[in-house]
């Protein structure tokens, strides 16, 4: 059935879509073990709904654990132009709550509640347009998104993907890039290696990203649109060198992985924060729920259904943000908040744990 109705984010709305404004159930089919401790899940809406997206995008997961609710968002590694299913692709993070539960519980026939497609990390799509793609370990989800949309859309392309990774046993999607760049004519494929552990014949490229690096394989990187992702100090220096070699501002962008699509380790447990908790009071839903210095405000207003609306989870999109009349938080964002909204008294529920009792104009 054809439609021209379009939800909020200009997708598609009709029985046969997913519709990011009220769908959020997905169903996993699929697990496949891509390295040693990356895995990609692949689902499909609960309903059999085509789920459109752009490559780039992310959804965020609520996985249940224990008695807390946590949320973390997942970049889409899948082609935008298959939507009958969705991958994400999942690293295991030593001490990460969520990455664990999905590596050892989720399998196919599991449901989990998300909401998305999220996110900016979009491609611009010119004509003749020439990139380069950029990865740093499993931030390579979103850029793998798009260089599978291209090798489906099946039109001329002029792309280096420039992958680097811990060791070559490291390297994900390592065998489907090198038919990638097989077949698909002006797709020119580097790995980059730190180390060579456990792979003594290899003969590519191997240490880090660097100016000289760049200069030699990407001479006219000042004439392509950068797609970078990965960990925080991987995107700085990718960012400099960029910089330093006339790639003009606008023709960078960049994926904050380490809030998107990483987690943290858990904090180490304090006595304070096994056995004390706050009241966090919501004044216009006249509810008060109990909150540990451990917890976020979000996870924990979620869990007792007291509404906010949030997507990202992350301090990122500035959804959640909310006036918290008294009471002091600990607020870890990833810009989602301006100062002079700090100033004026607004936090993000998603990213803040209490530092005292709290009453938040919700
Ligand atoms: S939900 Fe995105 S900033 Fe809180």
């Amino acid at each position: 059935m054809d439609t021209k109705v379009t939800n909020s984010a200009g997708l598609p709305i009709d029985r046969t879509y997913w519709n990011p404004d009220i769908d959020n159930e997905l169903l996993c089919i699929d697990v496949h073990q891509e390295t040693h401790d990356v895995k990609t899940f692949t689902f499909i809406s609960r309903d059999g709904k085509h789920i459109a997206f752009a490559a780039g995008q992310y959804f965020a997961l609520d996985v249940g654990l224990r008695d807390d609710l946590e949320t973390r968002c997942y970049s889409i590694s899948s082609s935008p132009l298959r939507t009958n299913a969705i991958s994400i692709t999942v690293k295991r993070v030593v001490g990460g709550k969520v990455s664990n539960w999905l590596h050892d519980n989720l399998a196919p026939g599991t449901i989990v509640q998300t909401s998305g497609p999220l996110g900016v990390f979009i491609r611009p799509a010119r004509p003749n347009q020439k990139y380069l793609f950029l990865s740093g370990g499993s931030g390579i989800t979103p850029v793998m998104s798009m260089a599978r949309e291209l090798a489906d859309a099946a039109l001329p392309v002029d792309v280096i993907f420039l992958h680097a990774g811990r060791s070559p046993g490291d390297l994900v999607f390592r065998s489907e890039l090198i038919n990638l760049a097989t077949r698909l004519k002006g797709f020119r494929l580097y790995f980059l290696p730190e180390t060579l552990t456990g792979e003594t014949s290899w003969s590519g490229l191997s240490g880090r990203i660097s100016r000289d690096l760049f200069q030699l394989i990407i001479p006219d990187i000042s004439e392509r649109v950068v797609m970078c992702c990965g960990p925080a100090p991987f995107m700085a220096a990718a960012r400099k060198i960029s910089a330093e070699l006339g790639v003009p501002t606008e023709n960078y962008i960049e994926e904050s992985f380490d809030a998107v699509v990483t987690e943290d380790a858990p904090l180490p447990s304090t006595e304070q924060a096994e056995h004390k908790s706050f009241k966090v009071e919501f004044a216009m839903q006249s509810r008060t729920i109990d909150v540990t210095p451990d917890q976020t405000v979000l996870s924990c207003a979620k869990k007792a259904g007291v509404k906010i609306p949030s997507s990202c989870s992350n301090g990122l999109c500035g959804t959640c943000k909310s006036k918290l009349a008294s009471g002091t938080v600990d607020m870890k964002h990833n810009g989602g908040i301006r100062q002079r909204e700090i100033d004026a008294g607004f936090f993000l529920p998603c990213c803040s744990k209490p530092l005292s009792d709290l009453v938040i104009e919700r």
